[in-house]
């Protein structure tokens, strides 16, 4: 669905030739330059909840302690959809919010600044930020009681007003990323708009060196290159149907504490 919405912020999207449009599940999303649009057109919320709110599940499944941070990369800002649902994971699940380390890249960092200004506010104000935690909260509906705006906008400011939660700009090299990272959401377009990014030097270079020895790696492609750099990282390469028929996802994990070693000859 396109044309206008009412969100305050059309203008300043439009300012940068982006379109607002609504999905399927009616939460929204953005299409740049009238290409590829930020999210499957059949649900944003429940794509997003699909391949990365179910990357952490897996991660915390066997228990994992409080005591150890944990490092989230959200690689693909855009509209927040992954942050809203990394802290809405953490307030369902009684999580230590001071124990999480988020890291998003986005390289249209004035996406930072609506989506800090929204953080800021205090009432409902017809943001589309709005309707991006409301699609969140509807799909993740069925995971147990419900969360408050308020709650989770309260964390997100906690999280940045503490260093907790860096917003990076643009990744032009691997060796931009801080690392090591324990949950990556690899949301950063594809290899049509961003081909550097899904190549054998790249994805390599990013499982030698950027992840730490137990990790979950979630994104909404699968391809030849993410299986080999997967296996010769020995971790468990799974290929996952896409949302909503889409093509199919990767879900890349290593979630042994210790590998075990190669018999010595
Ligand atoms: C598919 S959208 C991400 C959607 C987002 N995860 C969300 O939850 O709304 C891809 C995003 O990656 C950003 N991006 C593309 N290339 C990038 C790069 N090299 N470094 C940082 N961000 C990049 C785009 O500007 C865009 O906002």
């Amino acid at each position: 669905m396109k044309g206008s919405m009412g969100y305050r912020e059309e203008k300043d999207f439009k300012l940068r030739n982006y379109e607002i449009e609504l999905t399927g599940d009616q939460s929204p999303t953005l299409r740049p330059d009238n290409k590829e649009s930020m999210h499957h057109m059949g649900g944003a919320a429940g794509e997003s909840v699909y391949l990365y709110y179910e990357a952490l599940l897996r991660f915390f499944k066997d228990g994992r302690l409080e005591s150890v941070p944990t490092r989230v990369l959200s690689f693909g800002f855009g509209m927040g959809y992954n942050e809203i649902l990394t802290v809405l994971f953490y307030l369902k699940n009684q999580r230590d919010l001071s124990q999480l380390r988020l890291f998003s890249y986005e390289k249209d960092t004035f996406l930072y600044a609506l989506f800090n200004s929204w953080l800021q506010e205090r009432g409902s104000s017809q943001s589309v930020f709005d309707d991006v935690f409301a699609g969140i909260q509807r799909v993740t509906l069925s995971f147990e009681s419900q969360t408050l705006i308020h709650e989770v906008k309260a964390s997100l400011r906690f999280l940045l007003e503490n260093k907790l939660w860096m917003q990076n700009g643009p990744i032009h090299s691997v060796s931009d990323f801080a690392g090591p990272y324990d949950v990556v959401f690899y949301d950063a377009f594809s290899a049509k708009t961003n081909d550097y990014l899904w190549t054998e030097e790249f994805l390599g270079n990013f499982f030698s060196h950027h992840l730490s020895p137990r990790f979950v790696f979630s994104t909404y492609a699968c391809t030849g290159v993410l299986k080999r750099v997967a296996l010769a990282s020995q971790s468990q390469f799974e290929k996952r149907a896409g949302f909503k028929g889409k093509r199919d996802s990767t879900m890349i994990s290593r979630l042994a504490e210790t590998l075990t070693p190669l018999p010595e000859i």
